[in-house]
């Protein structure tokens, strides 16, 4: 997709499809009232008649102009009510567009209103990147589909630097969420350990960054227990995956992205039934997020180092696999009594924790998709964010604002902490259904010693069943966006 600036009137501008913003209530005036006039009126009338009021989502397609504008067709969408007009409104938009004009066009116009303040092309063009996204390297006529080629900016306020900024910082986002979306849509018996820590590999050359992968041999050696643990009723040896981005400057403060790698989670021994374990190819979704964020930052170069740690496992049945009752010792030397072999992602996240802890960073965050529990509380849409650190989470629930991103902070009500207290171990893997994405909050926390620390559960947002306007089905690459967002401040 290419972006250029044009500055001829929007009447003249070339293109398969002008798309014009409408707010709520508007009155015809300025460029809508120049196209809705050359039209005779068609933009009003077809409005009325369509009962379109401007609202963000809804959009009508004129798909003719008969010759009367330079452009083939004319695309009203929504903005909204003018005063909560945003960037991010524009973000949406972006998403929405792309999936109306799709097969219609290869070439599509945006009036001058699109590209009126600061950040607003960069938001407009990461939705019209993140809206061009399929997976369907599976499907075998997997062609057909004209994609838009050219997208124009008719304004002639517009700098090409502004221009040039905006579509590329997009374009690191867009690449970076997109990568995340791939990882969590692969299927599983691609998508192995070893293939995520081939990618992690790749994603480090690229970028210049420092790679350490640990296999079966190096996990047993440095004992990462709950990891083996986990990994041990798989076929497919696990993987540990160190990723570290240096700032050219440097920093003294260094922050750890940490995220849960179950390639498939099949719930082990306590194994779960067909209809959950569909999808669970997705329970690899915080380390798809940690790879996106370490390919933006590789790009972005904030001025902190960022550590991306990753605990990458298959969670199977099989002859060796770990069992409820047993007890493992994690890698800070805290035991684990298993209650419920299919609480494995905190298990694998105690090591890759206690890992970060060594490391001695100033903030923690992890992202995995948890707990099923979260998403019955909060929807597929949000994820809950708990931790040990107020300013932390607020300051990340902040960037997701400020993004896109839905989160929720759930309460680490300490009458709560009983239920994972074990008779035989420091700490049980699993409590009772109720409160459990808190429960495995607070099992988490055993391993985070005194460092500020966030977990954000996206067992809702990583994967969607269905399209929905501005996010596609299947990986959504959630959390990538918010992660960027607080580290670099962009
Ligand atoms: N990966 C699942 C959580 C999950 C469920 C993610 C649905 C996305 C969609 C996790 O490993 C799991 O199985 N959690 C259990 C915990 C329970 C056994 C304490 C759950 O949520 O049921
Ligand atoms: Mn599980
Ligand atoms: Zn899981």
């Amino acid at each position: 997709m290419d972006f250029v600036l044009s500055s001829l009137n929007v009447l003249k501008v070339k293109a398969d499809v002008l798309v014009v913003g409408f707010f709520k209530g508007q009155k015809y005036s300025g460029v809508v009232k120049s196209i809705n006039d050359s039209l005779g009126d068609a933009l009003k009338n077809i409005s009325e008649e369509e009962r379109f009021e401007g609202d963000v989502g809804k959009s009508i397609m004129l798909s003719s102009t008969f010759g009367k504008i330079g452009c083939k067709r004319v695309l009203i969408v929504g903005l909204g009510e003018k005063t909560d007009f945003s960037a991010l409104t524009l973000k949406k938009i972006g998403n929405l567009v792309i999936k109306k004009v799709k097969g219609l066009s290869s070439v599509i116009a945006f009036t001058p209103e699109f590209c009126n303040g600061p950040g607003h092309i960069s938001a407009l063009a990461e939705g019209l990147l993140l809206g061009s996204y399929g997976f369907d390297k599976y499907k075998t006529n997997n062609s057909g589909n004209n994609e838009v080629e050219k997208v124009i900016f008719a304004s002639n306020k517009v700098k090409e630097s502004t221009l040039k900024d905006e579509t590329e910082f997009a374009r690191v986002i867009s690449e970076s969420t997109n990568l995340a979306r791939d990882l969590v849509n692969e299927p599983p018996v691609y998508l192995t350990p070893s293939k995520l820590a081939e990618v992690a590999s790749e994603v480090a050359e690229e970028g210049n960054l420092k790679c350490e992968i640990f296999d079966y041999a190096e996990i047993e050696r440095r004992g990462l227990n709950g990891l083996m643990a986990v990994s041990s009723g798989s076929e497919e040896p696990p993987r540990f995956i160190h990723l570290t981005y240096e700032p050219p400057r440097k920093s003294k403060k260094s922050i750890a992205v940490v995220g849960k790698g179950i390639t498939f989670d099949s719930g082990g021994l306590c194994l779960k039934p067909a209809d959950s374990m569909r999808t669970m190819k997705m329970d690899m979704g915080g380390s798809a997020v940690v790879l996106g964020v370490m390919k933006a930052i590789a790009v972005l170069k904030p001025s902190i180092k960022v550590h991306g740690l990753i605990a990458s496992s298959e969670n199977m049945t099989g002859p060796k696999a770990y069992k409820p009752d047993d007890v493992i010792r994690a890698y800070n030397g805290k035991t684990i009594e298993v209650i419920n072999t299919d609480a494995e992602g905190r298990v694998v996240l105690s090591d890759a924790l206690s890992y970060a802890v060594e490391l001695k960073v100033d903030e923690i965050v992890d992202l995995a998709t948890l707990t099923g529990a979260c998403m019955v509380g909060l929807g597929s849409y949000t994820a809950g964010i708990m931790g040990n650190d107020q300013k932390l989470i607020d300051k990340i629930r902040n960037a997701s604002d400020s993004v896109g991103e839905k989160t929720w902070q759930l309460p680490m009500d300490d009458e709560l902490r009983v239920e994972i207290s074990s008779n035989v171990a420091d700490i049980k893997n699993a409590g009772s259904r109720m409160g459990g994405a808190i429960t495995a909050a607070m099992f988490l926390e055993n391993f985070v010693g005194d460092i500020p620390w966030a977990h954000i559960d996206i067992a809702g947002p990583a994967f969607l069943e269905k399209d929905s306007n501005w996010n596609p089905k299947g990986g959504t690459g959630f959390g990538v966006r918010t992660i960027i967002k607080y580290i670099t401040g962009k």
